[in-house]
């Protein structure tokens, strides 16, 4: 059994996830789409399209690739991809604004006959197994509760030597248990992986990891602006927010800048594949041997 950082949190249930990505996306600004500035795509993760390019073609995905992106926001990503490789992709998300945004994207988009949402958990939604190519998440499997069945979950609804393909917020150095547990409860983070916890995590669940970076340069560019423009902003956020929101939002921000500049906080990069099935017999089959 792999260890996360620290304890879990009782505050990142899926449905205190669910509320804050709904309050959050309520309001007419965006403070994502303002920190990516000529970059934005509708994406909410720390990334430029370049970098979501870059992993997707590292995850081989290419026209007609089936992909499952999980945590997919208001669908930004996913038309993204879409449009520039051609892919296919279903978009799975529990915010149910998220979800109402993602729709009108693809439909202002016109790129339905490629890309589809489900509202949900990814938990508890019924999705075909064996059907998908590359699973792909955005800075969003942090929020999951359970990283272990999560991934089992993973291997089952891929095909044979499909592949994983995620950027994802890990702890990197020991943290302050007060400091790490107000951290994760103002994200709604039910806990963070470390990148050994994370690696562990994926072999028990069977993936073959070919490729495992860690950096904090993409948080710190990110939340660097975040927080430039909340501050300068801030007549105009708090009255859309209200000034108890405005400051929680601040803080989140704050926070996140502060230990991502000191290498605390770190994104990783992962590509990992599901086995062929007789891989998994042959290593079932020397696990028994005498
Ligand atoms: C930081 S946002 C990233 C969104 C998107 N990947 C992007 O880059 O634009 C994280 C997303 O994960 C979603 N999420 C969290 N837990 C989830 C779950 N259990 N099932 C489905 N979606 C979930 C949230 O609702 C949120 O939209």
């Amino acid at each position: 059994m792999h260890e996360r950082h620290g304890e879990r949190q009782e505050t990142g249930t899926p449905p205190t996830v669910a509320r804050f990505y709904d309050t959050v996306r309520s309001g007419a600004l965006s403070a994502a789409a303002l920190a990516h500035g000529d970059a934005d795509i509708g994406q909410e993760c720390v990334l430029t399209p370049d970098e979501i390019f870059a992993l997707a073609r590292r995850a081989g995905i290419t026209a007609g690739t089936s992909v499952l992106d999980i945590g997919s926001g208001t669908g930004g990503p996913a038309c993204y991809l879409a449009q520039q490789l051609g892919c296919r992709i279903l978009g799975v998300d529990i915010s149910e604004v998220g979800h109402a945004q993602a729709i009108a994207r693809v439909r202002d988009a016109a790129l339905s006959h490629l890309v589809q949402f489900q509202h949900g958990d990814i938990a508890t939604l019924p999705l075909q197994e064996a059907a998908f190519d590359v699973i792909l998440g955005l800075d969003a499997w942090c929020h999951i509760p359970q990283l272990a069945l999560f991934l089992q979950q993973c291997a089952v609804l891929l095909r044979p030597l499909g592949r994983l393909a995620f950027y994802d917020h890990v702890v990197c150095q020991p943290m302050p248990a007060e400091e790490y547990e107000h951290f994760c409860r103002l994200w709604c983070f039910p806990g963070l992986e470390t990148p050994q916890s994370y690696r562990e995590a994926l072999q028990a669940a069977g993936f073959r990891v070919l490729s495992h970076d860690v950096t904090s340069a993409y948080a710190v560019r990110f939340y660097t602006r975040l927080l430039t423009l909340y501050t300068e902003r801030r007549p105009e956020f708090e009255a859309m927010r209200g000034p108890a929101r405005y400051q929680a939002g601040f803080e989140r921000i704050q926070m996140s800048q502060c230990l991502a500049t000191a290498g605390v906080l770190g994104q990783l990069a992962c590509i990992a594949e599901k086995p062929e099935a007789r891989d998994r017999v042959e290593r079932c089959s020397q696990e028994r041997r005498p």
